[in-house]
């Protein structure tokens, strides 16, 4: 099975962490988000990933110069600019020579959801298009998608307002795709897979869906991007993970607790890190108090400074002594 992992996105929404890493490439305990979304695929059949790359493409050949991941053979997909995400899948599997029924994959979702299951499904029905679904409390923020009893899709609904989505049922960014998908997506403009290729798909009644309750998290914000290493700690998907890496240097006084030190992180004496996430080569000071937060890649938290509620740190930045800062980013983006 060969599948193609949308990663070209700019992850504005984990900036500053993403002004010098993509999204994918963040470090999740103690590797790269991509590796344990490869892994996942891998588990599952696939042997070809194509990585359908745009921002910052050359982070990844660096990480895998040898075009192999998580066991997986890789093949990379530039595309000149942006396609968005119908547009990247498009130039993704014409660049690598799909033509055969594939998967495509959002790169930044977490999940252990059975995509064996929806691959069976989808030949099953004989659909054209047949997609994962789960189900989240608040649905604005993803694609809505209602079906019928059988698991026709009867809609698709990019980010609805807030209250009018038709059901709690979520696109949950993996998909099973005949390779006529592809002709239906105009080249040469960005085009939306949830906002023009899927409606026309329901429109003529060739998309399906398979519910699944599995394990599932968007990794896509500051929120969730900590959600799933905390899952990783309390055992959510498994044996439960220890969180301070064994090159790590925490000093006997510190309290560390529910969180990630990663491998070349220092956390100073009587600092306190909590449900937190301190990257590798980062330092925390002497006294220090960090809560609910995220330090990136080499970044240096001044002694007794406390941050807290979401404050990200991006990679390499540094914070002054005694300082104070809640919900911040820091350098400050947009
Ligand atoms: N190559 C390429 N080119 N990749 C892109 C582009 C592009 O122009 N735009 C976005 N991507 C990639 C992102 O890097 C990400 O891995 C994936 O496409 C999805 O983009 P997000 O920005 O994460 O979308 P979202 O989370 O708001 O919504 C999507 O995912 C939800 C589930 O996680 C949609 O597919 C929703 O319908 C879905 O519910
Ligand atoms: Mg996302």
């Amino acid at each position: 099975m060969k599948a193609v992992v949308l990663v070209g996105g700019f992850g504005t929404r984990l900036r500053p962490l993403t002004l010098t890493s993509p999204k994918q490439m963040l470090p999740v305990i103690d590797r790269p988000m991509l590796e344990h979304v490869i892994g996942g695929l891998g588990r599952h059949g696939v042997d070809e990933v194509v990585l359908s790359l745009g921002y910052k493409e050359d982070v990844f050949r660096e990480a895998y110069p040898n075009s192999e991941c998580a066991g997986v053979a890789l093949k990379y997909a530039v595309e000149p600019e942006p396609l968005d995400t119908a547009g990247a899948v498009r130039f993704a599997a014409e660049a690598a020579g799909i033509d055969e029924t594939f998967i495509v994959i959002n790169g930044d979702v977490f999940t252990d959801l059975d995509v064996t299951s929806v691959w069976n499904r989808h030949h099953e029905v004989g659909a054209e298009a047949t997609i994962a679904l789960t189900p989240v409390d608040d649905p604005s923020r993803y694609g809505v998608v209602p079906t019928d009893t059988d698991g026709r899709v009867l809609g698709f609904v990019e980010k609805p307002p807030v209250g009018e989505a038709p059901t709690n049922w979520i696109n949950a960014g993996t998909y099973v795709l005949e390779p006529s998908v592809l002709r239906r997506i105009e080249t040469g403009r960005k085009v939306s897979i949830e906002r023009e290729t899927f409606p026309a798909i329901v429109a003529d009644g060739g998309l399906w869906a398979v519910q699944s309750d599995a394990y599932w998290v968007d990794a896509g914000t500051p929120e969730t991007y900590l959600q799933i290493q905390l899952d990783l700690l309390d055992g959510v998907r498994g044996p439960a993970v220890d969180g301070i890496s064994t090159d790590a240097t925490v000093d006997p006084s510190a309290l560390v607790e529910r969180s990630v030190v990663m491998s070349g992180a220092t956390v100073g004496a009587n600092a306190v890190v909590r449900e937190s996430v301190v990257s590798m080569n980062a330092v925390v000071g002497d006294g220090a108090v960090i809560e609910g937060s995220v330090v990136g890649p080499g970044a240096i938290v001044g002694a007794g400074s406390r941050l807290a509620a979401m404050t990200m740190v991006g990679e390499g930045a540094q914070i002054e002594d005694n300082a104070a800062y809640v919900g911040a980013k820091i350098p400050e983006s947009e």
